[in-house]
């Protein structure tokens, strides 16, 4: 794992700063923000609040350039290489499934509201969750969590929102890596 790895992720999130989030009116960062805001209002521990700032990092250029695309799976998966030894494997599992997410609540929630491009991306994500597909889904102890980040995910999209900026959540960021070290202690800056 890198030696600083609140820094590395903290770069992360800031090189998505002014990329476009497909159609949507916000950024990628601002997009972030919002969903680890709603992720907070909601009273989520701290690792879920975490999950919602990073779902998307596997858009990120730096990430990018460190796991490639050559694996296959897309930004869930790329995010789930990248974060799984850096802050644990749940916040991992969440970035993973965010995707999948939106297949289940499709599929039992026909009316679930999409914005045009979540449309557009649902067909290549494969559509809406098959039966067996929710069944499955719903033996994973934390499908709970992957939903209510889809949720959240696909609310924070609203233009012009006034939120807490990156800097706020350094608190939440140094507490699961610092669990993910298997240390009480948290790193420094
Ligand atoms: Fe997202």
């Amino acid at each position: 794992m890198p030696a600083d790895t609140l820094a590395e992720i903290l770069a992360a999130l800031e090189s998505v700063c002014d990329l476009p989030y497909d159609d949507e009116p916000v950024d990628q960062l601002q997009h972030a923000l919002q969903c680890a805001a709603l992720a907070c209002d909601a009273g989520s521990d701290c690792e879920v609040v975490v999950a919602a700032l990073l779902h998307d990092i596997g858009r990120s250029p730096v990430v990018l350039a460190e796991i490639g695309t050559h694996a296959g799976g897309g930004h869930g998966e790329i995010a789930a290489r990248w974060l799984a030894p850096r802050i644990g494997e749940r916040i991992a599992w969440l970035a993973r499934e965010h995707v999948a997410a939106k297949r289940y609540l499709v599929a039992v929630e026909p009316d679930y509201p999409l914005t045009p491009a979540s449309v557009r991306s649902l067909r290549v994500q494969g559509g809406a969750m098959t039966d067996a597909e929710v069944t499955t889904f719903r033996e994973h102890p934390w499908w709970r969590e992957a939903v209510a980040l889809r949720r959240w995910d696909d609310q924070g999209k609203r233009a012009g929102l006034r939120l807490p900026g990156l800097e706020s959540y350094r608190p939440q960021l140094r507490e699961v890596i610092g669990v993910a070290r298997g240390t009480s202690a948290a790193p420094r800056d």
